[in-house]
């Protein structure tokens, strides 16, 4: 009898595995446990099983009985969880929002001014921003003593045992490009290269020790100032508007001559109380420069322009302060998803 106690606790833990809903919950439960099933029925015998042995069979029934009816129970609350689980699932409900990332600001706005020069043919060039001494100073015809070489205005790093001789610096604007585009481009050359720039400025809400420019060159025979200010003209009638009004103010930088500083008003609009903003450098390229790189200065004229992007981002979307670019505050940064 006890032989046959264990074969019906195996036969139905067996069964019980494979039990999947509560009706065959039920018909295991009739087939092992009711009144009629196995278990009960096989327990009749034992009023055959003689008396000395009794105690011991008893006590094995027993097991068997409450082994198999915990495992019910078990089974039957496992059943009850999953089906709870099932009435949870609602398939009509919408689904949790996926949060969008989008592009930085400034990405957008540079990428806007992009596509306004190249429509007008210029191309993308670009450079590093660890640059030599050479191609951010000498090359565009910046004397030695120039105040902005000064390591008060200039991050200098230091690359030990690096190939190319002479200090090395964080370039201080994109002019740079036009260096090496030249370097390695026969003119024609007709190139925008926006980056990032660095200064030793003190940081306040107009001035950051990094910033971007997109710097502007178009070499070719016969290039006038009338070219370059058709072309800057063009651009900010494309940005900002075709009532904006375009100034050229003389200046002077070492790599251009004649130099000129670019403001633009637009009608209704006063940036920190004044009807013009300066936006832009620009002039024509220093002879001097051309001979740097080789380009005879007597067949080849040319334009180059340099402008601040976090300036023209801060215009358009009336941005207060230039710190807001950099802090990576996603309340900042989801106005202009
Ligand atoms: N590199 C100048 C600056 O950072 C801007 C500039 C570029 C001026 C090209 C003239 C020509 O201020």
């Amino acid at each position: 009898m006890i032989e046959e106690l264990q074969k019906i606790q195996t036969e139905a833990q067996q069964e019980l595995s494979s039990v999947k809903d509560a009706s065959a919950l039920e018909q295991w439960r009739i087939k092992f446990l009711s009144r009629q099933g196995l278990l009960p029925k096989t327990l009749e015998g034992m009023k055959d099983v003689p008396k000395e042995q009794r105690p011991e069979v008893g006590k094995i029934s027993n097991q068997v009985k409450s082994t198999l009816q915990s495992a019910f129970d078990d089974k039957k609350e496992d059943l009850e969880a999953g089906s709870d689980e099932d009435q949870s699932f609602d398939p009509t409900m919408p689904g949790a929002p996926v949060r969008q990332g989008s592009l930085h600001v400034l990405t957008q706005v540079q990428d806007r001014m992009i596509q306004i020069f190249r429509r007008m043919g210029f191309a993308l060039a670009e450079g590093p921003e660890i640059e030599t001494e050479y191609n951010n100073f000498d090359a565009l015809n910046t004397p030695e003593d120039h105040p902005a070489r000064n390591e008060q205005d200039t991050f200098y790093v230091k690359l030990p045992d690096h190939p190319v001789e002479g200090r090395h610096l964080l370039r201080t604007h994109t002019s740079t490009v036009q260096i090496r585009t030249m370097k390695t481009q026969k003119p024609p050359i007709q190139i925008i290269a926006p980056g990032r720039c660095y200064r030793r400025d003190e940081i306040d809400a107009t001035h950051g020790v990094y910033f971007h420019q997109m710097e502007g060159l178009l070499v070719d025979e016969g290039v006038s100032l009338s070219d370059l200010k058709g072309v800057l003209e063009y651009f900010f009638h494309e940005f900002l508007g075709p009532d904006t009004l375009v100034r050229f103010r003389p200046h002077f930088f070492p790599f251009t001559e004649p130099s000129f500083e670019v403001d633009f008003s637009k009608p209704g609009l006063k940036i920190r109380g004044k009807e013009w903003t300066e936006i832009a450098g620009c002039g024509l390229v220093d002879p001097a420069v051309f001979s740097a790189v080789d380009i005879d200065p007597q067949a080849y004229s040319g334009f180059a322009f340099g402008m601040g992007i976090e300036r023209m981002a801060m215009i358009i979307h009336e941005i207060p302060d230039l710190r807001l670019f950099s802090e990576n505050d996603i309340r900042f940064l989801k106005q202009f998803a």
